[in-house]
């Protein structure tokens, strides 16, 4: 791995969050005045300068077309790219590296599964059983499908404490489910959905499992044998990677079997003005010029993730996550959304503060150089079930620390006073 930053990649590295820290540049910013406290990584990730330099090292001695040329950069390109499907491959546990899709994002590999494979092999009155829960990628490419084919759109609902209602779910899955799409951890509460068990309902019924891993990917271990999943999306830039990248896994007899979803160059074996026959699985799905840097500044997000052990990451995340929600639930006013046990969920936390719009928190959170998310996160069913038009959102990663989440709850403590938050009066 590239290191030119000197928080990660020795054996003897343990996980020290000062050391990590110094390779984020950005959180020395000053932000209005306040050293930044960025609580905003369900939305992106800031990069190490691992991975920055990684992207300059490409552009400056590297950069050329892949699959194209047979002068020495474009081999060169092509051989860093094509290596970094190993990288994903050993992260999410895939028995191949050919199973690798690369996207542009978590939305396209989701919508990539429902024009490829699901316009494929669904037919009207197949049922497709989603969750309440999932952020708007997983909710409208299969709504788009049911107007267009007819299928039939479930869901499992979400219970006051924002898991899932699972005894819904075994009445829900059945015979007539072709897909389960389903979240790993919600992005607007952390909810951590336990998908093995649905998969293998799902599974039992013949049907196939679509795992949204955007936010799970990032922090938490993964391993798709484990899961049972059948296809997985996730996004580079929620895990430390450039934006502009995303994966699809799929097992390889279904992206056999699945017919491409872009036509155009690199996609095909032959081309002729009347007929086209498609290139070998992946490349098949990967038509037009990748984000060639992109993906293989990715691959150096992922040694840096790697070396840190996804296992010491989780649980980084999950003690910190419970520091939050005990500092949290101490503030007057503040309602804590999502469950409450740190086990179940991954490091969100979504809150509202009594008479103060969450964009109103927002603001002011920011004006003490605290950055948080404000809204309905992309996934207003959530919201529709909350009874609320949006919330706060915190959201912590491998460099935040304890002294960050006081800072959080003093500015919230702030917002509640700035306001002139009584605790118990009525909200117009
Ligand atoms: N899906 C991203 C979020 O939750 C953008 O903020």
């Amino acid at each position: 791995m590239t290191t030119s930053g000197d928080g990660v990649g020795s054996s003897a590295y343990a996980f020290d969050v000062e050391r990590i820290r110094r390779d984020f540049p950005v959180l020395k910013r000053e932000v209005n005045g306040h050293t930044l406290v960025y609580l905003d990584n369900a939305a992106t990730s800031q990069r190490p300068v691992q991975v920055m330099a990684e992207i300059t090292r490409f552009y400056r001695d590297s950069n050329a077309n892949i699959h194209r040329g047979v002068h020495t950069l474009s081999v060169e390109a092509t051989d860093q790219y094509e290596g970094v499907r190993e990288k994903v491959r050993s992260f999410i546990g895939a028995p191949s590296a050919s199973e690798i899709v690369f996207t542009r994002n978590t939305t396209e590999s989701i919508n990539l599964v429902a024009h490829a494979w699901a316009r494929a092999f669904l037919e009207a009155g197949d049922e497709v059983v989603i969750s309440e829960i999932e952020h708007h990628s997983n909710i409208v490419p299969w709504q788009m499908l049911r107007d267009e084919r007819g299928i039939v759109l479930r869901h499992i609902p979400m219970l006051d404490d924002g898991t899932l209602d699972l005894d819904v779910a075994r009445a829900t899955i059945g015979p007539r489910t072709k897909l389960l799409a389903i979240t790993l951890m919600s992005n607007a509460l952390g909810t951590i959905v336990p998908v093995g068990e649905l998969a293998d309902l799902a599974h039992a019924h013949g049907a196939r499992v679509l795992v949204d891993a955007a936010q799970a990917a990032p922090h938490l271990p993964i391993d798709v044998g484990e899961l049972g999943a059948d296809f997985l999306a996730f996004s580079a830039h929620k895990m430390l990677g450039p934006t502009g990248v995303g994966v699809l896994w799929a097992r390889g007899e279904l992206l056999e079997a699945m017919p491409p979803f872009l036509g155009g160059g690199d996609m095909i074996a032959t081309v002729s003005l009347t007929e086209s026959t498609w290139n070998e699985v992946p490349h098949k799905f990967e038509a037009g010029t990748p984000n060639v840097g992109g993906v293989i500044a990715f691959g150096t997000a992922i040694d840096y993730l790697q070396a840190l052990d996804m296992e010491r990451v989780r649980a980084h995340e999950r003690e910190l996550t419970g520091y939050a929600l005990s500092t949290l639930a101490r503030v007057p006013g503040v309602t804590l959304h999502g469950p409450l046990d740190p086990n179940l969920r991954g490091g969100v936390v979504s809150f509202s503060l009594e008479g103060v719009h969450p964009h109103d928190v927002g603001q002011v959170l920011d004006s003490r150089g605290v950055a948080i998310r404000a809204g309905h996160h992309c996934a207003q069913p959530v919201m529709q079930r909350l009874g609320i038009p949006a919330t706060a959102r915190a959201s912590f990663y491998i460099y935040n620390t304890r002294d960050e989440v006081d800072a959080l709850e003093e500015a919230v403590r702030e917002t509640a006073s700035y306001f002139g938050f009584t605790p118990g009066a009525t909200v117009a």
